[in-house]
């Protein structure tokens, strides 16, 4: 069962009421859709993953203001023109993996549990073992580089070309036979950094994130809020500049004097720090710790 990240925290920053539709773009457990469902919103809940909207559609079969839909949430413009309902009050993204995810080992999501180095929330595309095949070592390096920030990203990259592992073990043990012992972290396992590279590039997590965010402004009516949950700091980022850059750029022809267009964008962000796990949840729910939680409300 996934246990839900700042539900108090983000339900108050979303502000459902009877009446309000909701997208929920990364259903997963359905935890926040039910916080909203029971606000009396109506929820449009999208998941790539088709075991975790069966499991949510079977938690929330009590809601019959709960629509679900199989899709990857960077087409949810589409989706909700196919359906006619849009602008909406409120969008949602609690990004990342859910607890079933990494806790199934046949995912392939876990070093620490033996399956398949598949690593696909969604049943299309290529596993990690096929992308690990089909790169070239260069790129390989890249990817470890800039999505799992690893310091050894090199050695790595060569290791799992010249091992192409088909498990999460073998995946693991290639790491770990790359890494000089001394250098291997304290906090975390080895392979966690390389793990969360291969699962952001099989998923194409940062691209459907920057999709989001270039779009989401234009499916949301005046009053209407968005909050974004991200787990590391290469989403938290995005996340935190695309807000501000909606609030208010100067679009003033170059050249002139004083600024004279007010640079009035039309959101407000609501968090101007991110809002964090409590030391209870934290405490509580491991997973939680790395959560930050920022939120706009579009004024204009
Ligand atoms: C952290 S869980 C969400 C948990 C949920 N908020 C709850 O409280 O139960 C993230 C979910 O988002 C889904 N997901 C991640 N990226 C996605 C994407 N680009 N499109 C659609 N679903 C995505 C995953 O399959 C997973 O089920």
């Amino acid at each position: 069962v996934h246990e839900t990240v700042l539900r108090d925290e983000t339900v108050a920053l979303l502000a459902p009421a009877p009446g309000k539709r909701f997208v929920d773009g990364t259903l997963g457990g359905g935890g926040h859709a039910e916080a909203l469902l029971k606000a009396g919103a109506e929820v449009i809940g999208l998941d790539r993953d088709p075991r975790a909207l069966a499991a949510a559609r079977e938690r929330l079969a009590g809601f019959p203001k709960l629509r679900t839909v199989q899709s990857n949430y960077s087409e949810m413009a589409e989706r909700l023109a196919a359906d006619n309902v849009w602008p909406v009050d409120g969008i949602l993204l609690d990004l990342g993996v859910s607890s079933p995810q990494l806790d199934e080992a046949d995912r392939g999501f876990s070093f620490s549990k033996e399956g398949p180095l598949d690593m696909r929330m969604g049943d299309t595309g290529l596993t990690a073992a096929e992308h690990l095949e089909q790169a070239t070592e260069p790129e390989l390096v890249q990817v470890l580089k800039v999505w799992g920030e690893e310091p050894f990203a090199r050695p790595i990259a060569r290791e799992l070309k010249r091992a192409l592992p088909k498990t999460t073990f073998e995946a693991a043990e290639a790491v770990k036979r790359a890494v000089p012992r001394k250098a291997w972290p304290n906090k975390i396992h080895v392979a966690t950094r390389t793990f969360q590279a291969l699962r952001i590039w099989v998923n194409g997590e940062l691209t459907a994130l920057d999709h989001f965010l270039e779009i989401f402004p234009g499916l949301i009516r005046v009053g209407g809020r968005v909050a974004v949950i991200s787990f590391h700091s290469l989403e938290d980022r995005r996340v935190k500049e695309a807000f501000r850059g909606l609030e208010g750029r100067c679009i003033c022809p170059p050249g002139l004097p004083v600024c004279g267009c007010g640079a009035r964008g039309s959101f407000k962000v609501l968090t101007k720090k991110s809002v964090q796990p409590s030391d209870a949840e934290r405490e509580r729910n491991p997973r939680s710790r790395s959560a930050r939680l920022r939120a706009v409300e579009k004024v204009r």
